[in-house]
């Protein structure tokens, strides 16, 4: 299995740390991505960190991540609630797929609480803030060496 993976964000995120910080907080896109290669170092793990407000964008780097990656860590942004095509780009995509939102979406407006990524994802992080991409990495890291181990026996 692919040691690489993919952490995709969606739109508004490239104003992290200076849109809405008492919902979002201070950390800027820059910060998360230092945050996440530190973590994906320490297991071993190469990291490909994109961010765009452009659905096709989004879709086209899913296919990319098909064809190279691992895993997906992904914070679709407001594409979550929206987009049946970065649903269907993500059902294409073999490998595990992990939902992640800063902010707990369930505690917001009734429209945050539906996800097309969740009838994909394996695993949904929402409210543990920026850390949440680090966990997600984590987790994303620790399925990888599982499949690798399960593939050499
Ligand atoms: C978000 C939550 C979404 O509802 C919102 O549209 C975002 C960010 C989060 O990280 O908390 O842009 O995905």
């Amino acid at each position: 299995m692919s040691r690489l993976i993919f952490i995709l964000n969606g739109p508004n995120l490239n104003l992290l740390g200076k849109r809405q910080p008492h919902i979002y907080g201070h950390e800027t896109m820059a910060d998360v991505e230092a945050m996440c290669r530190a973590e994906a170092a320490k297991h071993n793990i190469e990291v490909r960190f994109h961010q765009t407000n452009r659905e096709y964008e989004m879709i086209d780097w899913i296919h990319e991540a098909r064809e190279s990656a691992g895993g997906i860590l992904i914070n679709s942004a407001a594409f979550t609630h929206t987009s049946v095509a970065v649903l269907d780009a993500l059902n294409t995509f073999d490998g595990p797929v992990i939902e992640c939102h800063i902010s707990q979406v369930h505690k917001r407006e009734a429209f945050r609480h539906h996800s097309y990524v969740s009838m994909r994802a394996d695993a949904v992080l929402a409210g543990f803030g920026t850390q949440g991409y680090v966990l997600g990495v984590q987790r994303l890291a620790f399925l990888i060496n599982a499949a690798e181990k399960a593939a050499k026996k």
